[in-house]
Protein backbone atom coordinates (compact mmCIF):
# COMPACT_ATOMS: atom_id res chain seq x y z
CA UNK A 1 0.00 0.00 0.00
CA UNK A 2 1.71 3.25 -0.91
CA UNK A 3 0.35 5.99 1.55
CA UNK A 4 -1.18 8.94 0.06
CA UNK A 5 -3.20 11.77 1.34
CA UNK A 6 -5.94 10.66 -1.52
CA UNK A 7 -6.33 7.15 0.20
CA UNK A 8 -6.81 8.89 4.00
CA UNK A 9 -9.71 11.37 2.58
CA UNK A 10 -11.16 8.86 0.88
CA UNK A 11 -11.50 6.68 4.20
CA UNK A 12 -12.03 9.82 5.84
CA UNK A 13 -14.84 10.76 4.10
CA UNK A 14 -16.92 7.18 3.77
CA UNK A 15 -16.45 7.52 7.66
CA UNK A 16 -17.93 11.12 7.85
CA UNK A 17 -20.54 10.02 5.69
CA UNK A 18 -22.26 8.10 8.12
CA UNK A 19 -21.42 10.23 11.11
CA UNK A 20 -24.04 13.42 12.25
CA UNK A 21 -20.55 15.27 13.63
CA UNK A 22 -16.70 15.62 13.49
CA UNK A 23 -15.11 13.52 16.63
CA UNK A 24 -12.66 15.45 18.77
CA UNK A 25 -11.14 12.19 20.64
CA UNK A 26 -9.88 9.50 18.81
CA UNK A 27 -9.34 6.31 21.45
CA UNK A 28 -7.88 3.22 20.97
CA UNK A 29 -9.13 0.50 22.56
CA UNK A 30 -5.58 -2.61 23.11
CA UNK A 31 -5.87 -6.58 23.46
CA UNK A 32 -9.19 -7.19 26.15
CA UNK A 33 -10.10 -2.78 26.40
CA UNK A 34 -12.17 -3.38 24.10
CA UNK A 35 -15.19 -2.54 26.60
CA UNK A 36 -14.40 1.04 27.53
CA UNK A 37 -16.58 1.59 23.90
CA UNK A 38 -19.34 0.34 25.57
CA UNK A 39 -20.66 3.00 27.31
CA UNK A 40 -20.56 5.32 24.15
CA UNK A 41 -23.96 6.93 23.55
CA UNK A 42 -25.89 7.01 20.42
CA UNK A 43 -23.15 4.38 19.09
CA UNK A 44 -22.43 4.42 14.93
CA UNK A 45 -20.54 1.10 14.64
CA UNK A 46 -18.70 0.42 11.81
CA UNK A 47 -16.97 -2.74 11.35
CA UNK A 48 -13.50 -2.46 9.62
CA UNK A 49 -14.22 -4.77 7.08
CA UNK A 50 -16.69 -2.25 5.54
CA UNK A 51 -13.92 0.59 5.16
CA UNK A 52 -11.85 0.92 1.60
CA UNK A 53 -7.89 -0.32 2.65
CA UNK A 54 -8.59 -0.40 6.45
CA UNK A 55 -6.53 -3.24 8.02
CA UNK A 56 -8.45 -5.18 9.75
CA UNK A 57 -7.15 -7.00 12.62
CA UNK A 58 -6.72 -10.34 13.29
CA UNK A 59 -6.03 -10.87 16.85
CA UNK A 60 -8.09 -12.60 19.73
CA UNK A 61 -9.34 -9.67 22.04
CA UNK A 62 -9.99 -7.31 18.91
CA UNK A 63 -13.31 -7.01 17.77
CA UNK A 64 -12.19 -5.10 14.87
CA UNK A 65 -14.77 -2.29 14.46
CA UNK A 66 -15.19 1.90 14.81
CA UNK A 67 -17.60 2.71 17.84
CA UNK A 68 -18.61 6.13 17.06
CA UNK A 69 -20.58 8.94 19.51
CA UNK A 70 -20.58 10.74 22.56
CA UNK A 71 -18.54 10.15 25.77
CA UNK A 72 -19.02 12.30 28.69
CA UNK A 73 -20.30 14.99 25.91
CA UNK A 74 -17.00 14.91 23.74
CA UNK A 75 -17.71 13.28 20.77
CA UNK A 76 -15.49 10.64 20.25
CA UNK A 77 -14.26 7.83 17.73
CA UNK A 78 -13.15 4.37 19.36
CA UNK A 79 -11.24 1.74 17.40
CA UNK A 80 -12.35 -1.30 19.16
CA UNK A 81 -8.86 -3.31 18.09
CA UNK A 82 -5.86 -2.15 16.81
CA UNK A 83 -3.80 -3.16 14.12
CA UNK A 84 -0.28 -4.70 14.64
CA UNK A 85 3.21 -4.67 12.59
CA UNK A 86 3.12 -8.50 13.09
CA UNK A 87 -0.17 -9.15 12.14
CA UNK A 88 2.07 -8.44 8.87
CA UNK A 89 0.96 -4.91 7.97
CA UNK A 90 3.43 -2.12 7.37
CA UNK A 91 3.88 0.80 9.76
CA UNK A 92 2.07 2.88 7.51
CA UNK A 93 -1.07 0.62 7.46
CA UNK A 94 -0.69 0.18 10.93
CA UNK A 95 -0.85 3.92 11.48
CA UNK A 96 -3.59 4.67 9.19
CA UNK A 97 -6.46 5.15 11.33
CA UNK A 98 -4.44 7.67 13.08
CA UNK A 99 -4.08 9.51 9.93
CA UNK A 100 -7.86 9.53 9.35
CA UNK A 101 -8.60 10.61 12.35
CA UNK A 102 -6.60 13.63 11.88
CA UNK A 103 -8.14 14.51 8.27
CA UNK A 104 -11.47 13.88 10.53
CA UNK A 105 -10.71 16.85 12.82
CA UNK A 106 -9.29 14.61 15.89
CA UNK A 107 -7.34 16.75 18.37
CA UNK A 108 -6.72 14.39 21.06
CA UNK A 109 -6.01 10.70 20.76
CA UNK A 110 -5.82 8.18 23.76
CA UNK A 111 -3.97 5.54 22.92
CA UNK A 112 -4.27 1.75 25.17
CA UNK A 113 -2.66 -1.11 25.38
CA UNK A 114 -2.22 -4.40 27.17
CA UNK A 115 1.57 -4.83 28.82
CA UNK A 116 4.25 -6.74 30.88
CA UNK A 117 5.06 -5.54 33.71
CA UNK A 118 9.02 -4.46 33.79
CA UNK A 119 9.05 -2.41 36.75
CA UNK A 120 9.27 -4.95 40.19
CA UNK A 121 6.31 -3.50 41.93
CA UNK A 122 3.60 -3.65 38.82
CA UNK A 123 1.48 -6.15 39.18
CA UNK A 124 -1.49 -7.77 36.33
CA UNK A 125 -4.55 -5.44 36.82
CA UNK A 126 -2.47 -2.22 37.69
CA UNK A 127 -3.38 0.97 35.06
CA UNK A 128 -0.05 2.79 33.91
CA UNK A 129 0.24 6.02 32.65
CA UNK A 130 2.56 6.55 29.86
CA UNK A 131 5.03 9.04 30.42
CA UNK A 132 7.24 8.40 27.89
CA UNK A 133 8.28 5.74 25.56
CA UNK A 134 10.89 3.61 24.28
CA UNK A 135 10.63 3.42 20.32
CA UNK A 136 12.71 0.03 19.77
CA UNK A 137 11.29 -0.66 16.78
CA UNK A 138 11.85 2.76 15.51
CA UNK A 139 15.59 2.60 16.33
CA UNK A 140 15.91 -0.72 14.71
CA UNK A 141 14.37 0.95 11.14
CA UNK A 142 10.43 0.16 11.99
CA UNK A 143 9.55 3.98 12.13
CA UNK A 144 6.04 5.09 10.60
CA UNK A 145 7.41 8.26 9.11
CA UNK A 146 10.01 6.54 6.77
CA UNK A 147 9.16 7.48 3.73
CA UNK A 148 7.77 10.42 1.80
CA UNK A 149 6.69 13.14 4.00
CA UNK A 150 3.40 13.92 3.77
CA UNK A 151 4.06 17.65 4.65
CA UNK A 152 -0.22 18.32 4.68
CA UNK A 153 0.42 17.02 8.42
CA UNK A 154 3.59 18.00 9.71
CA UNK A 155 7.16 18.18 9.32
CA UNK A 156 9.98 15.80 8.17
CA UNK A 157 11.66 15.55 11.56
CA UNK A 158 8.87 16.00 14.35
CA UNK A 159 9.76 16.74 17.62
CA UNK A 160 8.87 13.81 20.56
CA UNK A 161 10.36 15.24 23.41
CA UNK A 162 6.97 16.04 25.02
CA UNK A 163 5.14 13.06 23.26
CA UNK A 164 2.83 12.29 25.68
CA UNK A 165 0.76 15.85 26.50
CA UNK A 166 1.82 17.49 30.29
CA UNK A 167 -1.62 18.82 30.76
CA UNK A 168 -3.29 15.62 29.64
CA UNK A 169 -1.06 13.44 31.72
CA UNK A 170 -2.19 16.39 34.59
CA UNK A 171 -5.85 15.52 33.91
CA UNK A 172 -5.38 11.81 34.29
CA UNK A 173 -3.27 12.29 37.48
CA UNK A 174 -5.86 14.45 39.13
CA UNK A 175 -9.12 12.14 37.89
CA UNK A 176 -7.17 8.91 39.70
CA UNK A 177 -6.65 10.39 42.56
CA UNK A 178 -10.13 12.12 43.20
CA UNK A 179 -11.42 8.68 42.27
CA UNK A 180 -8.62 6.99 45.15
CA UNK A 181 -7.30 5.00 41.93
CA UNK A 182 -4.01 3.83 41.85
CA UNK A 183 -2.76 4.97 38.86
CA UNK A 184 0.93 3.87 37.82
CA UNK A 185 3.39 5.82 35.55
CA UNK A 186 6.05 4.96 33.43
CA UNK A 187 8.18 4.24 30.22
CA UNK A 188 6.32 2.14 27.62
CA UNK A 189 9.07 0.17 25.32
CA UNK A 190 7.40 -1.12 22.25
CA UNK A 191 8.61 -4.26 20.73
CA UNK A 192 7.63 -5.37 17.27
CA UNK A 193 6.84 -8.89 18.69
CA UNK A 194 4.85 -11.34 18.04
CA UNK A 195 7.06 -13.60 20.34
CA UNK A 196 7.50 -12.27 23.64
CA UNK A 197 10.70 -11.30 25.59
CA UNK A 198 13.39 -13.65 26.50
CA UNK A 199 14.96 -12.69 29.76
CA UNK A 200 17.48 -11.52 28.39
CA UNK A 201 15.83 -9.28 26.40
CA UNK A 202 13.44 -7.85 29.70
CA UNK A 203 16.36 -7.31 31.38
CA UNK A 204 18.12 -5.31 28.91
CA UNK A 205 14.81 -3.33 28.94
CA UNK A 206 14.95 -2.74 32.58
CA UNK A 207 18.26 -1.40 32.22
CA UNK A 208 17.50 1.08 29.13
CA UNK A 209 14.64 2.26 31.82
CA UNK A 210 11.52 0.71 30.37
CA UNK A 211 8.70 -0.43 32.95
CA UNK A 212 6.27 -2.34 31.14
CA UNK A 213 6.60 -3.84 27.23
CA UNK A 214 4.49 -4.50 24.26
CA UNK A 215 3.86 -4.30 20.71
CA UNK A 216 1.98 -1.49 19.73
CA UNK A 217 0.81 2.23 20.68
CA UNK A 218 4.85 3.46 19.99
CA UNK A 219 4.16 4.17 15.93
CA UNK A 220 0.65 5.58 16.35
CA UNK A 221 2.18 8.47 19.12
CA UNK A 222 4.82 9.39 16.33
CA UNK A 223 2.39 9.99 13.64
CA UNK A 224 -0.25 12.02 15.83
CA UNK A 225 2.73 13.80 17.31
CA UNK A 226 3.58 14.50 13.70
CA UNK A 227 0.19 15.51 12.46
CA UNK A 228 0.03 17.94 16.08
CA UNK A 229 -2.07 15.37 17.53
CA UNK A 230 -2.28 15.75 21.51
CA UNK A 231 -1.72 12.04 22.98
CA UNK A 232 -3.00 10.80 26.47
CA UNK A 233 -1.65 6.75 26.77
CA UNK A 234 -2.38 4.32 28.91
CA UNK A 235 -1.00 0.85 29.65
CA UNK A 236 -3.55 -1.79 31.30
CA UNK A 237 -0.76 -4.38 33.23
CA UNK A 238 -1.83 -7.72 31.65
CA UNK A 239 1.15 -10.02 32.98
CA UNK A 240 4.75 -10.01 35.13
CA UNK A 241 7.75 -9.83 32.52
CA UNK A 242 9.85 -12.46 33.17
CA UNK A 243 12.53 -11.39 33.69
CA UNK A 244 14.25 -14.49 35.69
CA UNK A 245 13.09 -17.19 33.47
CA UNK A 246 10.91 -18.94 35.50
CA UNK A 247 7.21 -18.31 34.11
CA UNK A 248 5.66 -18.37 31.04
CA UNK A 249 4.06 -15.64 29.57
CA UNK A 250 0.55 -16.46 27.77
CA UNK A 251 -2.10 -14.17 25.56
CA UNK A 252 -5.10 -15.78 27.13
CA UNK A 253 -3.96 -14.39 30.88
CA UNK A 254 -3.30 -11.16 28.75
CA UNK A 255 -7.11 -11.32 27.86
CA UNK A 256 -8.24 -11.97 31.49
CA UNK A 257 -6.43 -9.18 32.81
CA UNK A 258 -8.16 -6.76 30.52
CA UNK A 259 -11.58 -7.88 32.61
CA UNK A 260 -9.91 -5.90 35.89
CA UNK A 261 -8.54 -3.07 33.62
CA UNK A 262 -11.25 -1.30 31.81
CA UNK A 263 -13.34 -0.22 34.89
CA UNK A 264 -10.51 1.61 36.00
CA UNK A 265 -9.71 2.51 32.22
CA UNK A 266 -13.32 3.78 32.20
CA UNK A 267 -13.39 5.68 34.75
CA UNK A 268 -9.97 7.15 34.07
CA UNK A 269 -10.69 8.22 30.08
CA UNK A 270 -14.34 9.48 30.93
CA UNK A 271 -12.94 11.36 34.25
CA UNK A 272 -10.31 13.13 31.49
CA UNK A 273 -13.18 13.82 29.08
CA UNK A 274 -15.58 15.63 31.24
CA UNK A 275 -12.68 18.18 32.19
CA UNK A 276 -11.66 18.50 28.65
N1 LIG B 1 5.31 -8.51 26.41
C1 LIG B 1 4.97 -7.92 25.26
N2 LIG B 1 3.75 -7.56 24.97
C2 LIG B 1 2.78 -7.78 25.87
C3 LIG B 1 3.07 -8.39 27.10
C4 LIG B 1 4.41 -8.79 27.38
O1 LIG B 1 4.74 -9.34 28.45
N3 LIG B 1 1.90 -8.47 27.77
C5 LIG B 1 0.96 -7.91 26.98
N4 LIG B 1 1.50 -7.49 25.82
Amino acid sequence: MQLSLELIDRIAQTIQSKIPSRPRIGIILGTGLGGVAEKIQNPIVIPYQELPDWPVSTVMGHTGQLVIGDLEGQPVLAMQGRIHYYEGYSMQQVTLPVRVMQRLGTEILIVTNAAGAIHPDFVPGDLMLITDNLNLAGMSGLNPLIGPNLDEFGPRFPDMSQAYDRQLCALARKVASENKLLLREGVYAGLSGPSFESPADLRFLRIAGADAVGMSTVSEVIVARHGGTRVLGFSGISNKANLDGNTVTLHEEVLAAGQLIVPKLDTVIRGVLRLL
